[in-house]
């Protein structure tokens, strides 16, 4: 040290006469001995993940205890590479592994190990792609991946559109978009007593983005209209028209019909031309939440009803579930950049940014924004179209085989199987001649509820859960690169072990 500052630990440099040593800076040396083993941990990881359990299982109180939750902030610091070696070895002994093959919960995918690594240079880098004058680079990058992107659903080459922080965000982009479209803020913005006739269109199997959605952008109750479905989950077009024309007479306001390229629970397609084609008679806006099924729409075997995703005004759909992207990234896209713009660009007299390029600044509810688009933009061209499409098909064709197994097994019923999501029941030995009578129906929503909690924390499989008729399903969604056709095999072994222990000690009466 040359200016006689004692450093606190982590904070030593060796700074030049005048240089400012600060307490969160690193110096290059130990910044590159962190980082190589960083790296060098996390290749264990990766080499070891399928011998590793899904999770360690620990309980609540267990973590606390290993993270010290109760300690206070410390007042000094202590060496970033000691600091990172502690958080590694507590974070990936004790995490959940949605990396691992048998990670098959909720929709959430393996991480791509690409993206691992674009998420370390995004932040080195660190643009604020709010602005394209902040981030020249990083916007067209953003931009190249919004194209291709596009390219891949068939989604018209001049839509806008952003990453933001996943589905939930990207629909809201969607609503928000079609509500401005509907209420233009320089015509009166939103009256309260023209808001209070706005209505939304959408099946109970819309994910919950959409309360959430309504009621921050002041929908009135109700608005929310409730579309019935078939007895496959999908929309029902007939009463989508018929609410339509009901609504328009009672004199609401039509804002916007929205239909799922894959619904959370189950993984139905909604009949999406046949909706595009009710909402143009009606003028209303077309909008497709795509955000776990839409990169199916690539596939050469998509079906129509799934390629009709193409015809919405807006889409959501999510590079962190079927592209493999690590969390976050969700993507907007709208086919009116103009309307899209409208709906978000503010001109504050503090920013002074060129007009003629994009500023995602003016497309987004985000302001300053991190550099999410690498880690897709890395992942698309790592793969490739071609591998895209077919780690997805792969995805779908092992559904398929679990789908086909478990229909081959007796202890076991299949409720529904759609793209890469297959939903079922344990039923065991003993239950199989009474199933459909209410007591044996209500013994094995609880026998498999139990089922999948004791799931959850085994470190064998995980599943998550969908409601069917009001029968707890056990639910597989595949969208993980990692998961072979022995993990598939594997599963009904595994889930009657455990189902049968289960069955021994669970009272039959509620
Ligand atoms: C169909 C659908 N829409 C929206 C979402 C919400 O996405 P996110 O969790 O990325 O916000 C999900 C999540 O699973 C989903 O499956």
């Amino acid at each position: 040290m040359t200016n006689g500052d004692t450093n606190p630990p982590g904070g030593e440099s060796p700074g030049r006469t005048g240089e400012r040593s600060a307490p969160i800076d690193l110096p290059a040396e130990e910044f590159r001995a962190a980082g190589y083993a960083l790296i060098d941990r996390l290749t264990e990881v990766l080499r070891g993940i399928r011998e590793r359990p899904v999770t360690g299982g620990l309980a609540v109180g267990d973590i606390r205890r290993l993270i010290d939750a109760d300690a206070p902030m410390p007042d000094e610091g202590a060496p970033a590479g000691e600091l990172l070696a502690e958080a590694a070895e507590v974070l990936t002994r004790h995490s959940l592994y949605n990396g691992h093959p048998r990670f098959l919960g909720y929709v959430t995918s393996s991480p791509a190990p690409i993206g691992m690594l674009a998420d370390l240079l995004a932040a080195a880098v660190n643009p604020n792609v709010g602005a394209w004058t902040l981030s020249p680079v990083a916007s067209e990058i953003e931009a190249q991946t919004i194209r291709w992107i596009a390219g891949l659903l068939g989604f018209p080459a001049g839509c806008s559109g952003l990453l933001v922080s996943g589905g939930n965000v990207a629909n809201h982009v969607g609503i928000y978009t079609a509500l401005r479209s509907v209420f233009p803020r320089d015509s009166g913005g939103l009256p309260p007593e023209r808001l209070g006739r706005a209505t939304v269109y959408a099946t109970v199997e819309t994910h919950t983005w959409i309360e959430k959605a309504m009621d921050m952008f002041g929908f009135a109750p109700g608005a929310r209209r409730s579309v019935g479905v078939d007895a496959a989950q999908r929309l029902d077009v007939d009463d989508l028209r018929a609410r339509l024309a009901a609504d328009v007479r009672a004199g609401l306001l039509p804002v916007a019909v929205v239909g799922n390229a894959g619904t959370v629970s189950t993984g139905a397609v909604d009949p999406l031309p046949a909706i595009a084609a009710v909402c143009r008679e009606h003028g209303v806006w077309f909008h497709v939440d795509g955000a776990y099924g839409g990169f199916a729409a690539m596939l050469a075997d998509a079906s129509e009803d799934l390629r009709g995703l193409s015809l919405a005004d807006s889409v959501a759909v999510d590079p962190h579930k079927w592209l493999y992207t690590p969390l976050e990234a969700g993507c907007a896209l709208v086919r009116d950049p103009v309307r899209h713009r409208a709906a978000y660009s503010y001109h504050p007299p503090y920013y002074h940014f060129d007009e003629e390029a994009t500023n995602y600044v003016d497309y987004g509810p985000q302001n300053s924004r991190g550099f999410r688009a690498l880690k897709v933009w890395l992942g698309l061209r790592q793969a490739g179209r071609r591998g895209c499409a077919g780690m997805i098909a792969e995805d779908i064709a092992l559904a398929r085989r679990l789908s086909e197994r478990l229909q081959r097994e007796r202890c076991y019923r299949v409720f529904t199987h759609n793209l890469s999501i297959v939903t079922f029941q344990y039923v065991p030995e003993g239950c199989l001649d009474q199933v459909g009578q209410p007591a044996t129906e209500a013994y094995l929503n609880r026998l498999n509820q139990a089922l999948q909690e004791r799931l959850e924390t085994s470190g064998e499989l995980f599943v998550s859960n969908a409601v069917i008729d009001g029968r707890h399903a056990l639910r597989a969604c595949i969208v993980n690169f990692r998961t072979s056709a022995s993990d598939i095999d594997a599963i009904p072994g595994i889930i009657s072990r455990h189902g049968d222990r289960l069955h021994a000690t669970l009272d039959r009466q509620p």
